[in-house]
């Protein structure tokens, strides 16, 4: 309403301004108008009477002359003709000629001039022209009357205001006429947006909606409405309405900063293009929804070719490009770096130690130094970044052990929460690393560490305790590392709900006869999938095997089974990754041999990066999804699988040792190293009635779309407001104790 009566009246003031300044603008054009046109009546008349009135000059003919002045003076606008002689006497005139009229000198060179003379109210244009004959030297002099340009004048200004009131009354009454139309469909609308709000839409309504504020009054009006929720319980439905609510309300005005080695959009030149690639990371995948929800700054290695032409000069680009909602910060590595640090201590190191993959992992001082390196670099840029003194960090993963205690020093208020996302060994295995204590001390800057599962947790409290002179507190999870307390939870990862992939999605039995016209298959042919990072932590070659057994032990299934793998190509440039590859490419190979025909190929092996909306479409043409890690933190391709499948039919096996197993235990729970019972698990999947796979389904979709990854955010983000809360409280208590200390101090 203030909107409208503000404008209306900015309206009115205009429309104001224009009636006071356009009319006498019109008036006074139109009276230099109008003398103009007396002054060109002068010329035209002096110039009809000019031969005459010489010869009548030259004659001495004073009646004569009059008598042509008379004549002229007829013309209505034409009050007196006269005849100024060279010494300035009126010496010839016609009776209307004012008496005070006073004869002017000549100009100079001879041209006419045009003068006003006033008569009490009255203005007269005084013409004079000068007249040379052999015997005389004068000036023709013409008054005209200025009354019809004064008249003229009015007119326009009478007419000027008359057109613009009308202007003016016309256009309010077709600006009212569509604003009530406007305002009437504006109200349609948000009565929808609000009936859509109270029944929990999923936001169809806002694609179909025709004013541009619809889905933004339905996101605020969520956002109301979640900041009226409980954020704690089991029933609470997470959204990304009621992380921003908890964000606002927990903490208040707080800034986010994410620090993760992968960045979620890679730019990558492809030829004379530049090409954006979303990577296969569970990673990104978990927190982009998150950064997309809050808005702040993601700080990440720059790994694409063409990244640095992508940024600005401090190293920043808005994204998601399609809709920017919050900021990534690229941090550019040398090969020296990525090799020691990412490939060397990361990824031949803590990834094998952790995942117990067998693998030996390898321990070298130079990716050690590397790493310390890169460390000191990203807590360089987080600092750079920071705008508060007390942001909210989220430090991600293995490749950042020594960040927390780096930023601890630099930013002492902020809070830090570290989540690593692999496996946690017990304190055997993480002996081995002949840096535990620098790794552990550089975790416990943190405030609050997070794994994926309680087990993860217990094996990192062990670990400190077994390495570290550290306090740990098992009853509430808490380790006391020198002066400073660290919360140690498990925060089960997850995915959002629902997946941005599914918007564009065909209907199940679409996606089914797509993918099989793709891969050359009839339409009752049963099909697993399999998607992941070409990682050996994945089991991808034990599951083959299990294929293999169930095609030997069962032979009827040949010609109406076949296994599609994706496997996205990663860190190439270590052997155990390349050595998979070859392995693995070679095994499908020997299967296809040993099972398939001319017309049947039991395994396809596809190995390149599948966008989402291609693993989506996969997924939702499978009859079963094979996830078979021989360790896994917790496995969002498992999450991804069973959110895919809105007709609530396939069926996932899932491997024991991923950290999903223990929340979706309506899967087909599996030990990957025990090939023969995958393969049986395989059969039974492939036997299983529909309503079964319907009953497992939904438990799994229901468990998914609650525990989704703005839950995950939420709870961290719930934890870390009770932090700051209590040590806020702790810093009154000691700022009071100091006060009532101080007067003793004093006295003593
Ligand atoms: O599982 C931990 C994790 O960091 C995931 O987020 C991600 O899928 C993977 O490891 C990292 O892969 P990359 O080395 O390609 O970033």
């Amino acid at each position: 309403m203030k909107f409208i009566i503000r404008y209306g009246l900015a309206a009115l003031l205009m429309a104001v301004a224009m009636v006071l300044l356009i009319p006498p603008f019109a008036a006074s054009l139109i009276e230099q108008w109008s003398k103009s046109d007396v002054e060109s009546r002068s010329v035209l008349a002096f110039n009809t009477a000019l031969d005459e009135l010489t010869g009548l000059l030259d004659e001495h003919d004073a009646k004569k002359i009059v008598a042509l002045f008379e004549r002229m003076a007829l013309d209505e606008q034409l009050l007196a003709v006269g005849f100024c002689d060279r010494n300035g006497v009126l010496v010839y005139k016609t009776k209307e000629m004012p008496k005070s009229f006073v004869c002017k000198a000549p100009t100079a060179n001879g041209t006419p001039q045009f003068s006003t003379l006033h008569l009490g109210r009255r203005s007269l244009m005084v013409s004079s022209f000068p007249v040379i004959t052999p015997n005389e030297r004068g000036q023709m002099v013409l008054l005209h009357d200025l009354a019809v340009v004064a008249q003229r004048g009015a007119e326009a200004r009478l007419w000027t205001i008359a057109v613009l009131v009308g202007v003016v009354f016309v256009a309010a009454a077709f600006a009212g006429l569509v604003t009530i139309l406007l305002a009437r469909r504006w109200l349609q609308s948000m009565r929808r947006a609000i009936d859509d709000v109270r029944l929990g839409g999923s936001g169809a309504v806002a694609a179909t909606e025709a004013t541009p504020f619809a889905g933004e009054f339905r996101r605020l009006l969520r956002d109301l409405q979640m900041s009226q929720l409980p954020a704690e319980g089991p029933d609470v439905e997470w959204s990304p309405a009621m992380l921003r609510s908890v964000l606002a309300r927990k903490l208040p005005g707080a800034e986010v900063i994410v620090v993760s080695n992968r960045e979620p959009y890679i730019h990558n030149r492809d030829g004379g293009e530049i090409v954006l690639q979303i990577p296969a990371s569970g990673l990104v995948a978990a927190i982009e929804p998150i950064m997309r929800a809050c808005g702040g700054t993601w700080i990440a290695h720059g790994s694409g070719s063409a990244d640095a032409e992508t940024v600005d000069r401090c190293d920043r680009i808005r994204v998601p490009p399609s809709q920017p909602s919050y900021t990534l910060r690229r941090v550019w590595l040398t090969e020296g770096e990525q090799n020691g640090y990412y490939y060397g201590l990361a990824n031949e190191g803590l990834w094998p130690l952790c995942h117990m993959a067998f693998v030996r992992p390898n321990f070298r001082d130079s990716d050690w130094s590397q790493y310390k390196l890169v460390n000191a670099r990203f807590a360089q840029a987080v600092v750079d970044e920071a705008k508060r003194s007390d942001p909210i960090i989220l430090v991600q993963d293995y490749h950042f052990a020594l960040l927390p205690a780096m930023l601890r020093k630099k930013l002492p208020n902020a809070t830090i929460i570290t989540f690593w996302h692999i496996p946690w060994p017990n304190p055997e295995i993480f002996g081995i690393c002949p840096w535990k204590e620098e790794i552990i001390a550089g975790l416990l800057g943190s405030s609050v560490i997070g794994f994926h599962t309680r087990f993860h947790c217990n094996n990192f409290l062990d670990t400190v305790d077994r390495f570290m002179e550290a306090r740990t507190d098992r009853e509430h999870s808490l380790i006391s590392f020198g002066s400073h307390d660290t919360l140690v939870r498990p925060y089960p990862i997850s995915i959002e709900w629902p997946p941005a992939a599914m918007a564009a999605q065909k209907p199940v039995a679409e996606c089914r006869s797509l993918v099989r016209k793709r891969f050359g298959l009839a339409d009752q042919v049963r099909l697993g999938v399999g998607i992941e990072r070409f990682d050996y932590t994945k089991g991808i070659l034990d599951r083959l095997r299990a294929i293999d057994a169930l095609l030997s032990r069962c032979p009827e299934w040949k010609d109406k089974f076949v296994f599609v793998q994706v496997a996205a190509p990663t860190r190439s440039k270590l052997a155990a990754y390349t050595g998979l590859q070859q392995e693995a490419a070679e095994l499908a190979r020997e299967i296809n041999a040993r099972h398939g025909s001319k017309t049947y190929q039991p395994i396809f092996l596809i190995v390149r990066h599948y966008e989402p909306h291609e693993i989506f479409e996969l997924f939702r043409a499978a009859d079963l999804c094979i996830v078979s890690s021989l360790h896994d933190g917790m496995n969002l391709v498992a999450k991804e699988f069973v959110a895919a499948r809105d007709d609530e039919e396939g069926v996932l096996l899932l491997s024991n040792f991923a950290g999903a197993s223990r929340e979706l235990s309506e899967a087909l729970i599996v030990n990957p190293y025990d090939v023969h019972s995958v393969s049986v698990a395989i059969e039974e999947a492939l036997l299983m009635p529909r309503a079964e796979q319907r009953e497992r389904m939904r438990l799994m979709r229901e468990i998914v779309r609650l525990r989704n990854v703005y839950r995950w955010a939420g709870q961290i983000l719930l934890d870390a407001a009770d932090l700051r809360k209590r040590r806020r409280i702790l810093q009154l208590m000691s700022r009071e104790q100091s006060a009532v200390n101080a007067p003793l101090v004093n006295r003593a």
